[in-house]
């Protein structure tokens, strides 16, 4: 597979077949992921695997914590999202929302069933079934442009993923029990989670996995100057 190919092949997989991944497996992706560029070298980026027992300890962290809510509303000092996106251009706020309408009518899961939407959403906080989850941590001192360079490194495993014929979901929504998390991976207090991700064989007759999510126009997005 070359690199376009797995560029276009990825997607945000929400379903996964039970097949373990082996430490050496993990190991070796993650070891390759570590040529992600950074600002000076900097590598601000550190992650904790789970498979087995640590993985299961988290989805009962996650039950327990979320307690019948998986979306209740909790304050983070780095939100998801920028409280105020719906005040931005409206652009951002449209594109959010059709990509959560294509992947519940793929579901066949209606506005109006909030609980089936509820349940469907607390499949995240069970890795949607994937053997492993990686959370990345960063130093809470970094800066904006070391967070952007965190996300490089995740795509970068995320590409190294698809070669394997594996599949990821990033998952900021465990942002959302941070505190949590920081606390039981006893993280230093200067510390912090930023993100989950799943890792794991897709399953590829689950339908949720035919979700290829749009994307803008070229020309939304770039300016060409000078050519
Ligand atoms: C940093 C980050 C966090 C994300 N968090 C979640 C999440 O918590 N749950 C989820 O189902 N998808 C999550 N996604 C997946 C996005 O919804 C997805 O990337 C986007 O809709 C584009 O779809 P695609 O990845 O299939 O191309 C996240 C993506 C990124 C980059």
């Amino acid at each position: 597979m070359n690199v376009s190919e797995a560029v276009a092949r990825r997607i945000s997989t929400r379903a996964f077949l039970p097949d373990p991944l082996s430490r050496a497996d993990v190991s070796a992706l993650l070891e390759a992921a570590q040529r992600s560029p950074s600002g000076g070298n900097v590598q601000p980026w550190k992650v904790i695997a789970v498979a087995g027992e640590a993985r299961d300890a988290l989805i009962a962290l996650a039950a327990s914590s979320l307690a019948g809510d998986p979306r209740a509303v909790v304050e983070l000092d780095r939100p998801i999202y920028p409280p105020d996106l719906l005040e931005m251009d409206p652009v951002y706020d449209q594109r959010r929302r059709r990509v959560g309408e294509m992947m519940y009518d793929i579901l066949d899961v209606p506005k109006t069933d909030r609980a089936g939407r509820l349940a469907w959403f607390a499949n995240n906080y069970r890795f949607f079934g994937a053997p492993v989850g990686l959370f990345f941590v960063i130093d809470k001192r970094m800066g904006h442009g070391q967070w952007a360079h965190m996300g490089m490194y995740m795509q970068t495993i995320a590409l190294l993923a698809e070669e394997r014929g594996w599949g990821t979901c990033m998952q900021e929504c465990w942002a959302r029990l941070r505190e949590q998390l920081n606390r039981h991976f006893e993280l230093p207090d200067n510390e912090m989670v930023y993100c989950g991700m799943s890792l794991g064989v897709p399953d590829r007759t689950h339908k949720v996995n035919s979700l290829y999510a749009e994307r803008a126009p070229q020309d939304e997005v770039v300016r060409f100057l000078g050519f």
